[in-house]
């Protein structure tokens, strides 16, 4: 049953404005990422979201097709992110059924909860290798596409930039790094890595007209990485520390997306936006 058009995204975004554009997303079967992508194509994208699991990618795709008429999205399975080729090979497989890649979302991660003495280093190279070297290959292969795609929309300075957007990133990180976070020392590791380099490719390649950007999630509500992570006490305890109240939503990260993404989004530039209700800022005490 596809979601009605509030469900997923505010109304302050106008349809059409990604007509045309291609999107592509890894970790997009996932609740987050996929939602994210059902935005973008709800707003007028095309879309390939890669994944690890066949079915779960493919029925994803098919999913999120429904957001828009006549949308095309692509689930690209059994693709790795710990595996350059198969993302390179994705990333031109996309470009030549969709005609482009104008916006990637670094979205696919790993996480469990353990203390780092029970972490071996199989398990801390595992996640590293998933969050930090797997958005490192997915920039790498897409880099190219996408500065094809901001040099259509690069600005000289003097007169306004032209309408419509691309050569956009967004890394999908946390915010568990920014204060000591127990049982997720291999997550924060990672995710720390995550935002400096979103902030090494933004000033690299600003030059070039693209933009690279950090998405932190807070709690976000139905996602597997809270499924993961908490049981349902540790959940009310958490809603009552975080000064929104509430978990999150979905929607609330499509948002922060579309932003990025769109014009209004233009002058941003490696930074981090954080989308937790303000959770971080607290002590974590209710
Ligand atoms: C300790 C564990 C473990 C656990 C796995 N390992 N689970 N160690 N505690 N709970 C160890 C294994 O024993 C193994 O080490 C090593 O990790 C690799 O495990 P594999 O299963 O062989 O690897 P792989 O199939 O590649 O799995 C990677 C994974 C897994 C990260 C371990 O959890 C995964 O694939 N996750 C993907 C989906 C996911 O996590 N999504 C949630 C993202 S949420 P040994 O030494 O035995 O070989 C998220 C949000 C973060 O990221 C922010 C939250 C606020």
């Amino acid at each position: 049953m596809p979601l009605a058009k509030y469900e997923y995204l505010s109304d302050v975004w106008r349809d059409g404005i990604f007509d045309n554009k291609v999107i592509f997303c890894t970790g997009g079967a996932g609740t987050i990422c996929s939602a994210q992508v059902r935005a973008m194509v709800h707003l007028g994208a095309n879309a390939c979201i890669i994944g690890r699991n066949v079915e779960k990618t493919e029925n994803m795709a098919k999913d999120i097709a429904t957001a828009r008429k006549g949308a095309k999205v692509l689930g690209f399975g059994a693709v790795d992110v710990r595996k350059p080729e198969a993302l390179a090979e994705a990333a031109q497989k996309c470009v030549k059924e969709l005609g482009s890649i104008d916006f990637v979302i670094a979205g696919a991660a790993g996480n469990f909860l353990a203390p780092m003495d029970q972490i071996s280093q199989n398990a801390m190279k595992a996640v590293m290798d998933i969050d930090v070297l797997g958005s490192y290959n997915t920039v790498k292969a897409t880099l190219p596409y996408l500065i094809e795609s901001a040099a259509k929309h690069k600005t000289d300075g003097k007169t306004p930039p032209p309408k419509g957007t691309g050569g956009r990133i967004i890394f999908v990180s946390a915010t568990l790094h920014y204060t000591g976070t127990p049982l997720q020392s291999h997550v924060s590791v990672a995710k720390a890595g995550v935002d400096a380099m979103a902030m090494s490719v933004a000033i690299e390649q600003g030059p070039k007209g693209i933009t690279s950007n950090v998405i932190a999630p807070g709690p976000i509500a139905d996602t597997e990485g809270v499924a993961r992570l908490s049981k349902q006490e540790g959940r009310d305890r958490v809603s009552k520390s975080i000064p929104a109240g509430r978990y999150g939503t979905v929607k609330e990260i499509a948002d922060a997306t579309i932003y990025l993404f769109s014009d209004a989004g233009n002058y941003v530039n490696g930074e981090v936006l954080v989308v937790d209700g303000g959770q971080w800022h607290t002590s974590g005490v209710a």
